[in-house]
């Protein structure tokens, strides 16, 4: 397959699905997104931040009812040429606002787009909620999500901030794994193969 010669920034768009501000979750998705920025030229990056949008994504069950600003973060995730996405576990899984979200995408709009999945808990033990809640809703999407996801605890965090050097190292890792991948299934090269 070769690699995308694109003609305008690459669009990367993270969602912390975090129902506080602030948020560890926010800040591991923002450092994922600074370094994939720091690392690839001509980026352009967007966070959709949950807690922001709760207000107007919470009481609606209809797209076409969401507020417009709503709608315009969901046509940015749809045509993100690059997903970080990002949940806090809560019991177990994604939060619930973060899964309303994405309830409101359009089950096609995904397919095959590269999606880095990260996560944050309150103890280690939950990191395994990225493969057994997160991979399933993307796959579902058809979406192309990446071997290496990120989870952070609260050990990894100081005041919302990333302060754990092995947390940061993860983050890199995962980011110099994407950026290969995202170079060569950029929209005008996967409409060619989906
Ligand atoms: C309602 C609720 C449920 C939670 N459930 C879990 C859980 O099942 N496992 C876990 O490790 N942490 C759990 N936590 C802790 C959060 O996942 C953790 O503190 C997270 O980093 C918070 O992210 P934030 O700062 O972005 O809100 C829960 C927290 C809340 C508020």
């Amino acid at each position: 397959m070769p690699a995308a010669t694109l003609d305008r920034p690459l669009s990367v768009v993270g969602v912390s699905g975090s129902t506080h501000a602030p948020s560890k979750t926010t800040a591991l998705v923002s450092s994922i997104l600074d370094v994939v920025a720091r690392d690839r030229a001509d980026v352009a990056t967007h966070l959709v931040e949950v807690d922001r949008i709760g207000p107007g994504l919470a009481g609606t069950v209809r797209r076409d009812a969401l507020p417009a600003s709503v709608q315009l973060e969901l046509e940015r995730i749809e045509s993100a040429d690059l997903l970080v996405v990002a949940s806090p576990v809560y019991r177990a899984s994604y939060t619930g606002l973060f899964k309303h979200l994405f309830d409101f995408v359009e089950q096609y709009a995904l397919v095959g787009t590269p999606v880095l999945l990260a996560a944050t808990g309150g103890s280690e033990r939950h990191g395994l909620m990225i493969e057994h809640q997160l991979r399933p809703l993307f796959s579902f999407f058809q979406s192309l999500t990446l071997p290496n996801g990120v989870y952070a605890s609260d050990a990894d965090f100081t005041d919302y901030r990333i302060t754990s050097d092995e947390l940061q190292q993860r983050i890199e890792t995962a980011v110099a794994r994407a950026l290969p991948v995202v170079a060569r299934v950029a929209p005008e090269v996967r409409s060619a193969f989906f």
